[in-house]
């Protein structure tokens, strides 16, 4: 039978066995946590789901409070939705849902009078939350690449287990950029980045009756 229950320590290797596969074959693929997040003494809501002893799904949610806000969507104090994954041999079945509705349940001794979250273009997840009752508030992009004229052709010579580089003024090179992750708010900056894959990173909003 299916439990929703508190995040505990020891279902650290379960959380981040059931975070990992659920992203794999989304387009948050390269987002991989090694360790549990923990939100130190802010007020969270860490929920899992457990079946026959195993983690099938996982929700982490930040509130804001009178010290700290997260959210930037909406007015007042928010709840802004960290985390929401369903292992994969268990998605579509309703775990997802019951698992918001569990944390909406705990979110009425709270403050709080909306939820925030942003996610790529993934269907799955889009049209969850869709059905949840979220509006799209912001759209940007995640482009995975290097702004053009940042990397200028060097020379290589490997010599004694280390690496010598010069560019082309045969200036020496301690580091170069390869790739990194621009946020791009106006896709015509594309323009400007030499990129392999982008994507839309969508923030929602819903607002809590
Ligand atoms: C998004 C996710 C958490 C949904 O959890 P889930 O348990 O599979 O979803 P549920 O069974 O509760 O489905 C609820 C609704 O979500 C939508 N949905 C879920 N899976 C879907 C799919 N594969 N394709 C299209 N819509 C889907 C549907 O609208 C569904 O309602 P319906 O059954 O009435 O059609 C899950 O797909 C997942 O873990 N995805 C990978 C990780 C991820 O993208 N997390 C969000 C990061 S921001």
């Amino acid at each position: 039978m299916l439990k929703i229950i508190d995040y505990r320590d020891e279902y650290e290797e379960g959380w981040l066995r059931c975070r990992v596969l659920a992203y794999l074959h989304t387009s948050m693929f390269e987002d991989v946590e090694t360790k549990k997040p923990t939100f130190e003494n802010r007020p969270s809501i860490e929920l899992i789901a457990i079946e026959n002893g195993e983690i099938v799904g996982i929700l982490d949610m930040i509130l804001d409070d009178e010290a700290l806000k997260t959210t930037a969507l909406g007015e007042g104090l928010g709840a802004f939705l960290q985390v929401i994954a369903v292992h994969p041999d268990h998605q579509n079945k309703g775990i997802g849902q019951r698992l918001y509705e569990q944390a909406v349940t705990r979110l009425k001794c709270f403050n709080v009078t909306f939820i925030e979250l942003y996610t790529r273009g993934d269907e799955p997840a889009n049209n969850f939350y869709k059905k949840l009752g979220f509006e799209k508030r912001v759209e940007y992009y995640d482009v995975f690449g290097i702004e053009k004229g940042l990397r200028s052709p060097i020379s290589i010579e490997m010599k004694d287990g280390r690496v010598y580089a010069q560019d082309e003024k045969g200036q020496s090179c301690d580091y170069v950029i390869t790739e990194g992750v621009y946020e791009v708010y106006n896709l015509e900056a594309l323009e400007k980045i030499d990129y392999d894959r982008y994507y839309p990173a969508i923030g929602y909003y819903k607002r809590l009756s």
